[in-house]
């Protein structure tokens, strides 16, 4: 496999082609961001923690039947995956209040929901990653109704899974984010990461703050948190 040029840069990862039509690298840089990149920070170690823990977990994923974009560690901060045609549309499960289901609907950060929300939100920086339902997708053509169904059905599969995982670990997934995108054989696949940048991860006991809310709230030990997130989970890092 040979990298060739970049095809996007993203605000944390850049994407490249390979000489493989179906597949591309993933490189997670050390950029992190927040409130719709107004934010840009550069973080030690962040890029090469991020790309072992999003292998640790699309891993599990896979084994547990979710099909994700991921084929195999390249580097400390490359990744091969599948290449895909990204759906713009992220995929939130929600398990406690937090973010901005606090802010919308004025509830009490932590408060258990049950049962679990899921919510769409536009990927799209410059509109602030507009709130949007199914209907907004399937009439903006972003998505299909069936592929929204099958989007649906992987993102609670997912909160299953990785409920668990973390909750053996000590930690309780607040609520996270996914992205998808339509393979070559046309059948919808995990795409983007899993990593703590794009989830809410707590201390089941201390409620500690172990995800990139340290970045957004300025709470400092940020990659100190993750690589505790990731040595409770017997991440290799
Ligand atoms: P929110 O509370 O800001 O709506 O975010 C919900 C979850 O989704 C949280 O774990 C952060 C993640 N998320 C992203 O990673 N990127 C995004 O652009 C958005 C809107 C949310
Ligand atoms: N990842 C998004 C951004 O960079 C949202 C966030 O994580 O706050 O702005």
């Amino acid at each position: 496999m040979e990298k060739r040029e970049e095809l996007y840069r993203g605000k944390a990862k850049s994407v490249y082609k390979t000489d493989d039509a179906d597949r591309l690298v993933l490189l997670f840089r050390n950029d992190t961001s927040a409130f719709d990149g107004k934010r840009i920070e550069q973080l030690d170690r962040k890029g090469m923690v991020n790309n072992k823990f999003n292998a640790f977990i699309m891993q599990k994923l896979e084994a547990a039947g979710v099909p994700t974009q991921f084929d195999k560690l390249l580097s400390d901060n490359e990744c091969l995956v599948k290449k895909l045609d990204m759906i713009p549309v992220e995929c939130v499960v929600r398990n406690y209040a937090a973010g901005s289901l606090v802010k919308r609907l004025g509830v009490e950060e932590g408060m258990k929901l049950n049962p679990y929300t899921f919510e769409l939100f536009l990927k799209d920086d410059a509109k602030g990653d507009p709130f949007i339902n199914e209907s907004h997708v399937v009439a903006f053509g972003w998505g299909t109704a069936e592929q929204l169904a099958r989007m649906k059905e992987l993102s609670l599969k997912v909160n299953e899974v990785l409920g668990k995982l973390f909750d053996d670990a000590g930690l309780l997934l607040v609520d996270f984010k996914l992205e998808f995108g339509v393979f070559s054989d046309g059948s919808i696949v995990l795409g983007d990461e899993f990593s703590p940048d794009g989830c809410r991860l707590w201390d089941k006991d201390t409620k500690k703050k172990m995800d990139k809310d340290r970045f957004r709230q300025g709470l400092g030990d940020v990659i100190e948190a993750y690589e505790e997130v990731a040595q409770r989970l017997g991440v290799p890092l």
